[in-house]
């Protein structure tokens, strides 16, 4: 016997409820502050923390025309990207997710953290056009499948539609 708040979720896979859940927490985290320091920072601290398996999670920002490195967690990174460089750049030259499940067959892949071997970049847009990218790493190859991309575009409107931008 199901209580009727658990109706429409029956169907939901392990990775799904993991998505449901993680947006709930994502929505409570920009609803109290929208500023995208404070946002981003507790988006990636809850991405590393949930999800399993990864070893870097966080946001480029483009800056000045180049992707500087915004909030994350996981090991120092390269802080400036070129559009149209590394998995990162591809994503905002091609404005759309790029899912990498081997980085060592990725021509141009840009290795900060020697343990990558699968990656997922998904870009955010603010007015319309490119301003930042979801980037995240896992040292399993392989990781992130359709139900993790679907999560994580998810995610990545509710960034569009909550976050502010401005200093
Ligand atoms: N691998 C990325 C660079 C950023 S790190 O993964 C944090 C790329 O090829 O763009």
């Amino acid at each position: 016997m199901h209580e009727q708040g658990d109706r429409g979720r029956e169907d939901l896979g392990v990775t799904d409820m993991l998505y449901v859940s993680m947006i709930e927490q994502a929505k409570g985290i920009l609803e109290e502050e929208p500023w995208y320091v404070s946002a981003l920072s507790n988006l990636s601290s809850l991405i590393m923390a949930m999800l399993p398996d990864l070893n870097w999670a966080g946001f480029y920002l483009l800056r000045n025309g180049r992707l500087t490195v915004g909030p994350f967690q996981g090991k120092p990174a390269c802080i400036h990207i070129d559009p149209g460089k590394g998995v990162c750049g591809t994503a905002v030259i091609r404005d759309e997710t790029v899912v990498v499940p081997d980085v060592h067959q990725f021509p141009g892949h840009i290795a900060c953290d020697g343990a990558s071997e699968s990656e997922i970049v998904i870009p955010i847009h603010a007015d319309g056009q490119v301003a930042a990218v979801l980037d995240i790493d896992s040292p399993v190859k392989n990781r992130f499948s359709p139900e993790d991309r679907e999560g994580l575009e998810r995610l990545v409107g509710l960034i569009e539609e909550k976050v502010n931008w401005t200093e």
